[in-house]
């Protein structure tokens, strides 16, 4: 069936489906924008739909019925990963648009088939990665011009959600699609470390991501940490940003307007910076600037953009396409792990085979 067009001046109608942690939170949006009609909330697990229906006034459904499905132009998937594209295949065979969270699918064949199925509905497809929204990260925009290396941190206790994915679809998923957004180059190589703790897939997680311009990102992410950190450091050829998306701030540092290298004293400077502290110092050569964040909930715009972008017909801001390429290199990642591991494993071996040998005997 083609996609639902919404009437221009009328709120577009739209469902969650999955009202879990994250879902609920979709709902409560909804509910509260001027663009969207929340026509009813989604669960499969008996009681949860209604629990969250009642508290925003709104029907409530253990499944999807064609009644359901040819009342709404627009829905949020929010289902366990594994059950995204069976989810968004229903509702794009309906004429429905979706916003699937990410990641996009549990693997790579599934991205590309959610995709395939969007064209073939003319579904509005978008993907869930809210940190575009993030008005951290969009504070740095205007001053994010050729990245040289970037450092992301995403480390969080352990939450016992999201266990039929591992670290890297569930979390490094953000900054992989953050920074391939950023570099806009194709990725050269990827070099990678993990490890499981908890789970039955990998809890933590470094990458190294080179970039055919150059640029490279190190990308760590675990989710057997005991604080919560999300952060991360952009190298420009004219400066440095720094973000803290739980402190809600952002810091640009950059080279003054005509600074000269060769003009530097470093022997005097260095005895000033005995006699004076680092920073009268650093500020002499370097202007710092505190970024303006605004208050705006990531979520709120996030789907105010999709709601825009079902309206108009526009492609979304993160489309099917940007989030297969982040699972593409989630996918990458995940095989260097296990690589790394098997050698990590072979060698170790090795190590206590010659060891042995070496050792004399008693
Ligand atoms: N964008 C983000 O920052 C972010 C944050 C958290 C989670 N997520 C993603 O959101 C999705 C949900 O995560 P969560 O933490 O809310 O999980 P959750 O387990 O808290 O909630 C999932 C809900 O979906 C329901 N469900 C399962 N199968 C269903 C089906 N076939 N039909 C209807 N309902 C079904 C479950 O009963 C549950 O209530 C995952 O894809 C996850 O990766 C994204």
């Amino acid at each position: 069936m083609e996609k639902r067009a919404p009437d221009a001046d009328k709120p577009i109608p739209v469902l969650v489906v999955g009202v879990g942690h994250l879902g609920k939170a979709h709902a409560r949006v909804y509910s509260e924008l001027p663009g969207a009609e929340l026509v009813g909330v989604v669960d499969s697990l008996p009681g949860r739909a209604k629990e969250i229906g009642d508290s925003l006034g709104v029907p409530s459904f253990e499944n999807l019925t064609p009644e359901l499905l040819g009342s709404v132009a627009a829905a949020s998937v929010v289902t366990p990963t594994r059950y995204h594209l069976d989810v968004a295949r229903e509702l794009m065979e309906s004429g429905v648009s979706v916003l699937v969270e990410k990641p996009m699918a549990s693997t790579i064949d599934e991205g590309k088939e959610l995709i395939s199925l969007a064209k073939t509905h003319g579904s509005t497809l978008q993907v869930g990665h809210i940190e575009r929204f993030n008005p951290v990260v969009v504070a740095t925009y205007p001053y994010i011009q050729n990245p040289v290396f970037i450092e992301c941190d995403r480390i969080s206790p352990f939450s016992f959600r999201s266990m039929d994915i591992s670290v890297v679809m569930d979390l490094m998923i953000h900054d992989i699609d953050l920074v391939l957004n950023l570099v806009n180059a194709p990725v050269a190589s990827v070099d990678a470390v993990g490890a499981r703790v908890l789970s039955d897939a990998e809890d933590l997680a470094n990458a190294r991501i080179t970039f055919e311009n150059g640029c490279v990102a190190m990308v760590k992410a675990s989710r057997v940490a005991i604080q919560r950190s999300r952060k991360m450091r952009i190298f420009c050829e004219n400066a440095y940003i720094s973000l803290d998306y739980i402190a809600k701030t952002g810091m640009r540092i950059s080279l003054k307007d005509g600074f000269d290298r060769s003009a530097i004293d470093f022997e005097k400077m260095a005895s000033m910076e005995q006699a004076q502290g680092a920073f009268p110092v650093f500020t002499r050569y370097f202007d710092i600037q505190q970024l303006n964040i605004p208050s705006d909930e990531p979520l709120k715009t996030e789907l105010d953009s999709f709601l825009e972008a079902v309206r108009t017909g526009r492609d979304p801001v993160v489309t099917g396409e940007h989030g297969l390429q982040a699972i593409e290199i989630a996918v990458k990642i995940t095989e260097d792990i296990r690589r790394s591991q098997d050698d990590y494993l072979s060698r170790r071996l090795r190590f206590l085979d010659r060891q042995e040998a070496e050792t004399p005997p008693e």
